[in-house]
């Protein structure tokens, strides 16, 4: 028995739970490398009827979900609640109706079960999966994350320690994308389906902006090249002629990869840094991996990125940054809150 215990106290296990958008997710993480199950119920055909995500919804089915997703977690892990050294919740940032239903249910579980809880902040998470896969990364490193709320380009220092050295202006990269989607009527979430139409297309055939900001070389800004977009469909219409669907994905995607390589690079010129990472759900856009493979293998910059699975919304991501912050020492109270405006970095 002796032996069985102290086999089993040398491996960290964190319960972790995320629902800050349209993502009931639950994951058991071991030693914050190791993914035991990672289960998400998605909501996206419910909110693509509306053609985006629906907060009340949203919240209503997170609460339809989540004991059944947590259960089906522990289970695939094939471990019970008294395996588990910690809980880890997405607290923010996010929809505050669907983080707070992660929240409570962690911290019923956490004070049920005697159990530390320890908050989360999402963009964390998202960076955080790069170790899931890539088990030798470890900081210092620039990580871009680019998903549906958020384009951050961060210096991640160590871990829990991280820089934000630039971000959108405007819209989010993901936003961008599903907004052009919607604009060439290829429906939401539009991410993905851009990607595949733009392959089919020339990525020449437009000449689209790429958005630089006055003074703040590592921020984005993608308003004016979905203008531009929308621009460009109005003036076909006007003029009768045919739209092509292909050529506006592939321009600009194009114009979005041009914006975030070029950043992305000349923040690991300017650090120092010869080790970049990509996290968020655009980074599962095929022409931005390769663009940046390439790029980073002609300037020898390490390149990460996590596997499309890890990239959008999952618990497991948040499991790896549970891990992380627990080691740090990190102990979230019965009254932790959603903070749907979590700044990264900032401890609540
Ligand atoms: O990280 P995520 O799941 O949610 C947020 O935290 O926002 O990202 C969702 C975003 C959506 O905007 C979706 O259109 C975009 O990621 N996305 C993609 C691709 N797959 C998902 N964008 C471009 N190319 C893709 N292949
Ligand atoms: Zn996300």
């Amino acid at each position: 028995m002796g032996t069985v215990m102290s086999e089993r106290k040398e491996d960290t296990l964190i319960l972790a739970i995320e629902s800050s958008c349209d993502e009931t997710a639950a994951s058991v993480v071991k030693n914050g490398r190791e993914v035991l199950s990672n289960v998400i119920s998605s909501q996206i055909a419910l909110h693509t009827l509306y053609g985006g995500v629906v907060p009340e919804i949203a919240s209503r089915k997170h609460i339809e979900k989540i004991n059944q997703v947590i259960e089906e977690a522990l289970k695939e892990a094939n471990v019970t609640l008294d395996d588990i050294d910690a809980i880890g919740v997405t607290y923010g940032p996010g929809l505050v109706g669907a983080l707070l239903v992660g929240v409570a249910e962690a911290k019923a579980i956490a004070f049920a079960a005697k159990k530390p809880l320890v908050g989360v902040h999402h963009i964390e998470g998202h960076i955080s999966a790069n170790y899931i896969e890539n088990k030798e990364l470890e900081p210092p490193y620039i990580c871009l994350v680019v998903s549906g709320g958020h384009t951050h380009l961060v210096v991640v220092n160590d871990y829990g320690d991280y820089e934000v050295i630039g971000r959108t202006r405007d819209d989010a990269a993901g936003e961008a994308f599903d907004k052009v989607a919607r604009a060439i009527d290829l429906g939401y979430p539009g991410g993905p389906k851009v990607d595949k139409l733009a392959k089919e297309g020339n990525p020449d055939a437009i000449k689209f902006p790429r958005a630089n900001v006055e003074g703040a070389p590592f921020d984005f800004s993608f308003s004016g090249l979905k203008s531009a977009v929308l621009n460009h469909i109005n003036m076909c219409q006007m003029k009768n002629i045919e739209i092509n669907r292909a050529d506006i994905a592939a321009s600009f995607q194009k114009s979005v990869v041009d914006a975030l390589l070029s950043r992305a690079l000349l923040a690991c010129e300017e650090y120092g840094v010869k080790k970049l990472a990509i996290a968020g759900g655009v980074a599962s856009n095929s022409a931005i991996r390769s663009a940046f493979k390439e790029a980073c293998e002609k300037k020898k910059i390490e390149f990460y990125h996590p596997s499309p699975i890890y990239c959008t919304d999952n618990a497991a991501m948040i499991g790896v940054a549970a891990y992380y912050e627990y080691l740090n020492g990190t102990r979230h109270g019965w009254d932790l809150n959603a903070v749907p405006n979590l700044k990264l970095g900032e401890r609540i």
